[in-house]
């Protein structure tokens, strides 16, 4: 087990590389199933996520393996099994998406209920109103969502709630079914554009992506080719807000600008200098000046993203005057601010809305991090605050952010991953703990 170990206080500098959308490249490589052919996908970021996701594509049968940075070679001819029942579909959300490339594939699939990140209650009925729609039959037993059709035909669905997952399943359901699908209300995300792409360039015909509206005209096959995952914007907003957090001056590169255009206009709001180059954003903040408190509400895109939100919010906690954070995506986002009550932070939380009151400085601490997101939040805390900060339960971290302490070690950051020695009292504590 290891920890980070940040000393607060470092401005960030310099410049820093953003890797390939985590989301995007995890909804690729299972619609490369689709395909029953080889895909080159450059741009995959090397994190838990993808790696998760590359086990389950060898054991149904298929070869998904990295051959050089970035570059996943996917080989899907000889996956044969539309069963994912294994403990890896447990652990990430994105394995849902496993339900309609099998069931697209084989009219057959039956997979474990997917795990990832717990804001609460994460519901699929979307999903399986989607593929109810397309003609197929589900259950659930023994923890498994069992989907079978005699025949796929394109329908209409209308989505009750905007899903980014149920969004790209239907899709992804839809690709090689009879006839036209027509999703409305669709979610509108850069990372739905990129799989509705991949899929396109590998011979579906699907229009509409980026839109709330998409059609899908099923097509009877797909080929194999080459295609490169877009860059990572909630990756991205976290380097910016970072540079923010600590008064630095950081070039965020390899980025489309305007997927963070909702980020950017906030970060000027509150007095942060953000110019925005052809595939960069330069973020910079004078060192001896008080950001200024602001309202975020977190929308489906292109509203301010959830993804960002618990970075977001560390950032208000020093600044002047009292901000409102209203979280209008997911239930229970909010699980992190325990967290960095220990850090001296002054945070209301009212159901989905945070009222967070400027303090002028906060403290190292030993936290730990409850999500992916949240562990960035608690990492941005940890380069704010004054003295040391651990952070613990670094899993979810490890999941979306590739070579977060190389990165951030080279725009000057003091953190360092280390091994947790147990002293004897903890061990034995630990020890006689579980005997009781
Ligand atoms: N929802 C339903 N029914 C459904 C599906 C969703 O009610 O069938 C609700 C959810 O409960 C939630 C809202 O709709 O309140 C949005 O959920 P969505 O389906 O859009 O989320 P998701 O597809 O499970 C993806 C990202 C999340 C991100 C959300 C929202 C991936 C793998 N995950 O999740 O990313 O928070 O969209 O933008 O793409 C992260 O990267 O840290 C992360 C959690």
């Amino acid at each position: 087990m290891e920890k980070l170990v940040i000393l607060g206080g470092s401005r960030l500098v310099g410049e820093v590389e953003i890797s390939g959308a985590k989301n995007s490249a995890v909804a690729i490589i299972v619609a490369s199933i689709l395909t029953g052919d080889v895909c080159t996908i450059e741009n995959v970021p090397d994190v838990s996520d993808t790696r998760a996701l590359m086990n389950i594509i060898n054991q149904l049968g298929g070869d998904a393996e990295f051959i050089d940075k970035g570059v996943l070679r996917v080989d899907c001819r000889e996956l044969d099994s539309y069963e994912a029942t294994y403990d890896s579909v447990k652990k990430i959300r994105a394995s849902s998406y496993l339900m309609g490339a099998l069931l697209g594939k084989f009219h057959r699939a039956r997979v474990a209920f997917p795990g990832g990140c717990d804001f609460g209650v994460r519901p699929i009925d979307q999903h399986i109103k989607g593929f109810e729609r397309l003609g197929a039959k589900t259950d659930v037993k023994y923890g498994c969502i069992e989907l079978e059709a005699e025949r796929l035909v394109g329908g209409g669905v209308y989505l009750d709630v905007v899903s980014v997952g149920a969004t790209i399943n239907i899709m992804l359901a839809a690709t090689l079914a009879e006839g036209v699908t027509v999703i409305e209300n669709a979610a509108r995300e850069p990372h739905i554009v990129d799989v509705a792409n991949f899929l396109n360039l590998m011979g579906a015909n699907i229009k509409g992506a980026g839109t709330s509206v998409i059609k899908i005209k099923g097509v009877p096959s797909l080929h194999g080719g080459s295609y490169s995952v877009i860059p990572d914007q909630i990756e991205a907003g976290t380097y910016m807000i970072a540079a923010a957090a600590t008064h630095g001056d950081v070039l965020v590169k390899n980025i489309i600008p305007t997927h963070l255009d909702s980020l950017s206009a906030k970060l000027s709001e509150m007095g942060v200098t953000v110019e925005e180059f052809d595939d960069a954003v330069r973020v910079s903040c004078d060192s001896d000046k008080r950001l200024r408190a602001v309202t975020v509400k977190t929308q489906p895109y292109p509203g301010f993203p959830t993804d960002l939100q618990p970075q977001m919010l560390t950032l208000l906690t020093l600044a002047k005057g009292t901000s409102v954070v209203s979280e209008n995506v997911w239930d229970n986002r909010f699980k992190y601010v325990a967290e960095l009550r220990g850090m001296g932070v002054n945070v209301t939380i009212d159901g989905r809305v945070a009222v967070v009151e400027g303090v002028e400085r906060i403290t190292g601490s030993p936290v730990s991090s409850t999500d992916l997101r949240a562990g960035a939040a608690l990492v941005i805390a940890g380069l704010m605050a004054h003295g040391v900060t651990e952070i613990y339960n670094l899993k979810y971290l490890d999941r979306g952010y590739e070579d977060l302490v190389g990165k951030l070690k080279k725009l000057g950051a003091q953190i360092t991953r280390r091994e947790i020695v147990e002293n004897n009292s903890q061990s034995n504590a630990k020890r006689s703990k579980k005997r009781a």
